[in-house]
């Protein structure tokens, strides 16, 4: 019968096989499954496993450090390269939700292509594929969605040329959760709620500048580190911050504000097709916007979305 530890066994036989002396490339993302797949592999193959972990300078606050550091503590062979300017210089001015899914892909291909040439004589392209999006061809989450998705745009960069190994192509999201738990990888990073490719920049409405997403990084810290304190976090399958194109008036003191709003977003779902908004606490709501509002400068309104999907969607853009 099946079982994570099977599993691990199983596959790690045949990587090495597969694999034997060559070496492999592989774009972390953060998530779950690019990280079990890139787990596996390096316990098939160690050092010849080159993983890539590109800031696009849309990740939360502090999360490529810290996830980098994480990595690192897991024994992956891992380059961090931070290419936030070279996404935001691209962005600038765009404000099509649909243009800043191309540009941001089409970026992170360039990036990712400079980035693997750097890696001498690879023959092969590791991917955390999973089932679902070996059915949808389209997966929801990471690299490898926007890899997939530009398939068809002119030339094929030369990693794409590569020979593709997705360890992850049979399992579902909660085989994979177990198979990372059986090979010891932090619960916390298992239990991350899902993240889009493109980041923050489909949470920001409108143009995209760096203090806008400095802006939001604050806001989504405050709301995400406040469902870990109130214990929220874990019965809600995704959440986060957008900030909207609107100015809105208020006081502070005996002055009169013209500043930002955000809405805060938390959803039950079970894969991303359907969602219901969370019934968040009413005392938790007034906290995180009392502490939004305290805190980050540039916000003086925040409020919830009591929408579900459908007839909305889960994000904005
Ligand atoms: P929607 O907004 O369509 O979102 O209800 C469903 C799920 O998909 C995620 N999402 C994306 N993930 N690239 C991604 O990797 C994208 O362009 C993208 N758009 C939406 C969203 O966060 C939710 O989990």
């Amino acid at each position: 019968s099946w079982t994570p530890d099977n599993f691990v066994d199983m596959t790690v036989a045949e990587l090495k096989e597969k694999v034997g002396k060559e070496k492999v490339v592989l774009g972390l993302s953060g998530g779950v499954d690019s990280t079990v797949a890139a787990v596996l592999l390096n316990k098939a193959i160690g050092n010849q496993l080159h993983c890539i972990f590109v800031n696009n300078g849309l990740l939360r606050k502090n999360e490529f450090q810290s996830v980098l550091d994480q990595y690192e503590g897991m024994g992956l062979n891992v380059k961090g390269v931070d290419a936030s300017a070279r996404f935001l210089d691209a962005l600038a001015g765009i404000s099509d939700p649909e243009e800043k899914r191309k540009t941001i892909g089409r970026v992170f291909i360039e990036v990712f292509d400079d980035e693997s040439h750097k890696i001498e004589d690879a023959k092969w392209l590791g991917q955390g594929t999973i089932y679902p999006d070996v059915i949808e061809s389209i997966s929801v989450n990471g690299p490898s969605a926007t890899i997939k998705s530009h398939h068809n745009v002119g030339g094929l960069p030369d990693f794409m040329k590569l020979k593709v190994v997705e360890p992850l192509r049979m399992l579902f999201k909660d085989e994979v959760r177990r198979v990372g738990a059986s090979m010891g990888i932090d619960p916390e990073l298992l239990g991350r709620h899902p993240f889009p490719g493109p980041g923050l920049a489909i949470r920001i409405l409108g143009d995209i500048t760096p203090e806008k997403v400095s802006i939001l990084q604050e806001v989504d810290s405050v709301f995400i580190n406040g469902l870990k304190s109130w214990g929220l976090y874990d019965s809600v399958w995704q959440a986060g911050a957008i900030l909207l194109p609107v100015n809105s008036v208020g006081v502070m003191g005996d002055e009169r504000t013209y500043e930002k709003c955000v809405a805060l977003r938390a959803v039950e779902s079970t894969d991303g097709m359907t969602a219901d908004w969370v019934h968040l606490p009413y005392d938790f709501l007034q906290k995180m916007s009392n502490e939004i509002i305290n805190k980050v400068k540039g916000v003086n309104r925040v409020v919830y979305d009591i929408s579900s999907k459908p007839p909305a969607t889960i994000e904005w853009e």
